[in-house]
């Protein structure tokens, strides 16, 4: 089959943000505790930090960082992480039935995550707490000196501040399984009241209201109205969650799982301007789609597992996702479609980074490799540049249980006017079909392909293991080429790629 993509400098969506390209790293499992942080490793810094995995991060080009939950956040006590680590209390983590040693906490994070070049996005607790817990950990992270609990930073070592611009008010409190949770009555209340007071500190903050945890809510539109109703002019964004995974073996529909994402994000949106004009506001919504990713929750939920009241490990082996090829190009197709709502979508974060459902795993005194999913964010975030365009795409059908008729190819691409390149990524979600794609690339001014990259393998259930690390790596796509302005590039059935033109 053949496929023809057209692509134009006027078909703009939005500036590529940065911070589309987040991640998320929670108390949890071993994302923390021997997954960034293992001071007996061979590469461990000053700080109990693996220079491997900081690497590893570096390159993989992730912007803001969520922390440090997820469900954790939900029973968190944020001064347990602060001060001497010798006095530092063990609890009890009723989210992941672990127990939280608080050897790592806030300062050590803001620590790590200027290693990485990243920024701190902080997620306060509304399932225990409220608003003057989440005044405090503010004051604490961003008020320079001259306050207790400023100066309580000041003396555990963290002179500066840590300015940290986004805060999430809570996290997934629609879900029955969250402490605290309630109904979007009791939620909206409580963001309100926490975002106003925070605000009042610092008005410059960027705050993100509690969306679904998933379109499959029970309460999914009905909870984005009311909490938008209630918040709207003291928020700036509201959050999405999804994972993907396959369904009775349904592999062609999991492969259009970025169809979903499309619906979600849409339907958010429709939600959000729904309340701007009730309201009417000049303002708009934007989405933060602070989890997202594959996760075959079905396999890797490991947690339910530990139900024994007296059984609380330390960094458990949780949800320890091994990612495949196949994996890897829904994930691009994920990235695909973030990229095509940059006018409305953001921020986002891969949920998560290290070891719990992420593109970098870790063994204790061991190595840290690259999971199969690892590829297509370092690329996608290392080459879109500039403007975002949603190209005009003309491709064979491909039939899902799931979502009816999809094209076959999808694709996203982005332009940077002042360097005069450009960058398309696609995907072929076909179980069986090679698809050659005809990229009309006349309107760019662009006249040569710079790098052709896919990622694909025969056997789309391979995946990078400990015994065999670069089992799935991208390849070069010998097959791309451009002449008069168009690209010609052969995708292989299962497949991710990416164009760098100039
Ligand atoms: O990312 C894993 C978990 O998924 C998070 O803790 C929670 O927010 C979501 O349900």
């Amino acid at each position: 089959p053949q496929a023809r993509l057209t692509l134009d400098p006027h078909f703009t969506v939005a500036p590529v943000s940065r911070r589309v390209f987040g991640s998320f790293v929670e108390h949890l499992g071993r994302a923390v505790y021997d997954g960034i942080y293992e001071p007996g490793h061979r590469t461990a810094n000053e700080d109990g930090f693996r220079r491997d995995v900081i690497e590893l991060v570096r390159e993989l080009g992730v912007s803001t960082i969520r922390y440090p939950g997820g469900n954790f956040v939900s029973g968190y006590r944020w001064e347990d992480g602060v001060g001497p680590r010798e006095s530092r209390p063990r609890r009890l983590d009723l989210a992941w039935h672990s127990t939280e040693t608080n050897e790592v906490g806030l300062d050590e994070f803001a620590r790590w995550i200027k290693e990485v070049d990243g920024e701190l996005m902080y997620a306060v607790n509304l399932g225990t707490r409220g608003v003057q817990e989440a005044l405090d950990v503010l004051e604490y992270a961003n008020i320079p000196s001259g306050t207790a609990l400023s100066d309580q930073r000041i003396a555990n070592g963290s002179p500066e501040p840590h300015a940290i611009r986004m805060w999430c008010l809570g996290n997934e409190m629609d879900g029955p399984w969250q402490l605290g949770h309630g109904t979007a009555e009791e939620y909206a209340r409580l963001a309100a009241k926490t975002a106003r007071a925070m605000r009042q500190l610092d008005p410059t903050l960027e705050l993100v209201v509690c969306g679904s945890s998933g379109a499959g809510m029970p309460t999914f539109g009905d909870w984005e109205r009311t909490v938008l109703e209630e918040t709207y002019d003291d928020v700036d964004f509201i959050s999405c969650h999804a994972y993907y995974e396959p369904h009775d073996g349904d592999m062609a529909s999991f492969l259009a799982s970025a169809v979903s994402m499309d619906r979600f994000i849409d339907s958010v949106v429709a939600s959000a301007d729904h309340v701007k004009a009730v309201r009417r506001s000049d303002k708009t919504m934007y989405l933060s789609f602070d989890e997202w990713n594959v996760w075959y929750q079905s396999v890797y939920n490991d947690v339910e597992k530990i139900t024994d009241a007296s059984e609380w490990p330390q960094a458990p082996r949780l949800l320890e996702n091994a990612y495949s090829a196949m994996d890897a190009v829904v994930v691009g197709s994920l990235l695909i479609s973030l990229l095509r709502h940059a006018d409305r979508v953001t921020a986002a974060s891969l949920a998560q980074l290290v070891n719990v459902i992420a593109p970098i795993t870790t063994e204790p005194q061991g190595p840290a490799w690259r999971q199969t999913t690892f590829y297509p964010f370092a690329i996608t975030s290392r080459l879109a540049r500039g403007t975002v365009l949603d190209p005009k795409i003309d491709s064979p059908a491909m039939v899902t249980d799931a979502y009816g008729d999809v094209p076959m190819v999808d694709a996203v691409a982005t332009h940077d006017d002042a360097a005069g390149t450009a960058a398309v990524f696609l995907v072929n979600r076909s179980l069986t079909d090679t698809v050659t794609v005809s990229i009309d690339a006349g309107p760019l001014g662009v006249e040569s392909v710079r790098s052709a990259q896919t990622l694909h393998d025969d056997d789309y259930s391979a995946g990078n293991t400990l015994q065999d690390q670069d089992r799935v790596v991208p390849e070069p796509n010998k097959s791309a080429r451009i002449e008069n302005g168009t690209v010609t590039v052969t995708l292989p059935p299962v497949s991710w790629t990416a164009l760098e033109l100039q």
